[in-house]
């Protein structure tokens, strides 16, 4: 699969493309100021970005708007140059919610559509406005549901997730790789007692032989296999760093040996949850 900075889109089933590395835009709300989402967006447009990967319960969602529509202001992109993924939070599960979800969320961006619309966890919430309902004892109000859907998958060289990749190749299915550099290590809900993934001692071997960061080597493991990215980053050199993918290829050894460091390690555990009936990370994917 040839793939350039320009030229990065991956065809999918029903005739529609998807850029193969998108910007993450959830950031801690509180650790974030105003601002600072937009403009990291505007600098991924420069930088050659097109799809982005948000969410109204980020927060943000607005920022990132405005921000693609600057841009389209200006001239420097078009709309259908694009891909915009929003996610309906865990509250809005009831099927009469989801329409009006989606609604909203063309709203808080401005736009006419959105390119992909998900289902941010397969857990459902208690129904309403508070995206985190608890009870009296500060415990989580959970939903029933039956949802047995298919949402986004953490990805990246310590959860190299074979069989599933397997599975959706046999069945024409793009993965899209969540938390590919192995998250920002918030202890609330990242498991922080595996190893920092960026800190690998290979990776950053494989790193240095074509003068790239082990950020680098991570993201290209991932789309020359053909798994779209979407790091998440509100910096400047980092948003450029993480782009910088398409300019050098691993060689067969080099995915062999990546792929061998696979530890099945989940970072986005999400314990917080697990007592949820349809907590997801019970089973194997
Ligand atoms: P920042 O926004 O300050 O760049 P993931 O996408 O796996 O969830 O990882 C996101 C985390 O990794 C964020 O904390 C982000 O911080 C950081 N990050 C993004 N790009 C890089 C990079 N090239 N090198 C090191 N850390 C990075």
């Amino acid at each position: 699969m040839y793939l350039s900075a320009t030229d990065h889109r991956i065809p999918l089933s029903d005739g529609n493309s998807i850029p193969i590395i998108g910007l993450g835009t959830f950031s801690e709300p509180k650790l974030t100021s105003k601002g600072m989402c937009a403009a990291s967006v505007k600098t991924a447009i420069d930088v050659g970005y097109r799809h982005f990967d948000g969410a109204y319960v980020y927060q943000n969602e607005h920022e990132v708007g405005e921000a693609i529509r600057e841009k389209m202001a200006e001239g420097k992109v078009q709309r259908e140059d694009i891909f915009y993924c929003g996610k309906l939070w865990t509250t809005y599960h009831e099927p009469e919610m989801v329409r009006p979800s989606l609604e909203r969320t063309l709203r808080v961006l401005q736009l006419d559509y959105v390119d992909l619309y998900i289902i941010e966890l397969p857990m459902a919430f208690k129904p309403g406005d508070d995206p985190y309902p608890k009870d009296e004892n500060n415990k989580y109000i959970y939903h029933n549901t039956n949802l047995c859907d298919t949402w986004e998958v953490e990805c990246h060289p310590y959860f190299t997730q074979e069989k599933l990749l397997k599975f959706c190749r046999q069945h024409d299915i793009v993965l899209v790789a969540y938390s590919p550099l192995g998250t920002s290590r918030n202890p609330f809900w990242v498991n922080v007692s595996s190893p920092p993934l960026l800190k690998d001692a290979l990776l950053n071997s494989v790193g240095k032989k074509y003068n790239k960061t082990a950020a680098q080597v991570v993201l290209r493991f991932n789309i020359q296999r053909g798994v779209v990215v979407i790091p998440k980053s509100f910096n400047s050199a980092r948003i450029k760093e993480n782009f910088q993918i398409f300019d050098f290829s691993l060689t067969e050894e080099e995915m062999k040996d990546i792929e061998a460091l696979n530890k099945n390690v989940r970072f986005v555990e999400l314990l917080m949850w697990c007592d949820h009936p349809e907590y997801p990370f019970h089973e194997e994917y």
